[in-house]
């Protein structure tokens, strides 16, 4: 399965921390955003991965993760000139799916909580179609919403509803079959000028061939788009990295953890910001792995 991280954008209602940077690389805490949606695809088992930004940030992206090595991925890069909708990351992306499955997660989205990791795995292992995620929210009409029978099945998509029919938020991450690129061809854009997610999801929905998945309550789902918001996720990953003694996003640690580089490599990787307390604690995490951890103790935890 290829992965694909929409990192563009003009991030406006953050202006003006993103006229000169771009959203995805402002620091949620620790780290770059963009560590927490990257992590999410190495976490279903995705080492194949585009990230799609802005073209004059794109060599910032470059210089952050390279071609992805020495965590163990391939990661490319592709520009999006101007931000022509969610849907089009599938235009920009379709030479990168190639004719297989793929996962898309926006660069602001943040998630954390126990079995993500092994329910991402499971998803990515036996999908058909497409599946998106739900999560129960207070303020569902500032999102997607995804409407469902008695028995929890979808029915419905909306864009921003003015009045939700139901509470599930649909979150920033989709698993899709190969059809998505030539789904997306046929899209027209929406009378806000962009190509709409809620558009191909409800292609699927057409087809009888998208599934929602819920999110539990064990679950947090953190979007990262105002300077509220924002504060609120560093502020979140502080303190629960702090009551948990672990950290949330950490690539290298991932990468080792599912086996996509070896415990010497990633505390290589730590040595060189060993002045961080973020370095020292992937070096300790390597250290921990090599001495046998048990991996269950990591895995929901990452
Ligand atoms: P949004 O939050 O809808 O847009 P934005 O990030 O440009 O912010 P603002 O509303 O403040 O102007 O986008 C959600 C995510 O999707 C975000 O990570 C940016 C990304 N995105 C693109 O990369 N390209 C696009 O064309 C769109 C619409 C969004």
């Amino acid at each position: 399965m290829k992965g694909i991280i929409l990192a563009g954008g003009n991030g406006t209602r953050l202006q003006p921390l993103t006229f000169v940077s771009s959203k995805q690389l402002a620091p949620v805490y620790d780290k770059p955003m963009i560590y927490y949606p990257l992590s999410m695809l190495m976490l279903a088992g995705i080492r194949d991965i585009l990230i799609i930004t802005r073209p004059t940030e794109l060599p910032l992206f470059r210089a952050l993760f390279g071609d992805g090595r020495q965590l163990g991925l391939r990661i490319d890069y592709a520009e999006q000139d101007e931000p022509r909708g969610i849907a089009d990351a599938f235009r920009i992306g379709a030479d990168h799916i190639r004719g297989e499955q793929c996962a898309l997660v926006l660069g602001d989205n943040l998630f954390h909580g126990s079995n993500l990791p092994s329910l991402l795995r499971r998803t990515a292992l036996k999908m058909g179609g497409c599946v998106l995620f739900g999560h129960e929210v207070a303020d569902p009409h500032r999102f997607g919403v995804a409407e469902v029978d008695a028995r929890g099945k979808l029915v419905s998509i909306e864009e921003k509803p003015s009045r939700p029919r139901s509470n599930l938020a649909i979150p920033g991450m989709y698993f899709f079959d190969a059809q998505v690129t030539d789904i997306t061809k046929n899209l027209t854009p929406s009378p806000r000028g962009e190509l709409e997610i809620t558009d191909v999801l409800q292609a699927y929905l057409d087809r009888e061939a998208a599934e929602l998945v819920w999110l539990g309550r064990g679950v947090t789902w953190l979007d990262t788009g105002t300077h509220e918001t924002l504060l609120e996720a560093s502020t979140f990953v502080r303190d629960t990295q702090r009551r948990q003694g672990t950290r949330l996003g950490c690539v290298e640690e991932i990468a080792m953890y599912m086996g996509y580089i070896a415990p010497d490599d990633c505390h290589a990787l730590g040595a060189e910001m060993s002045s961080s307390p973020y370095g020292q604690y992937v070096m300790e995490r390597a250290r921990s792995f090599s001495t046998g951890m048990p991996p269950t103790a990591l895995s929901e935890n990452l």
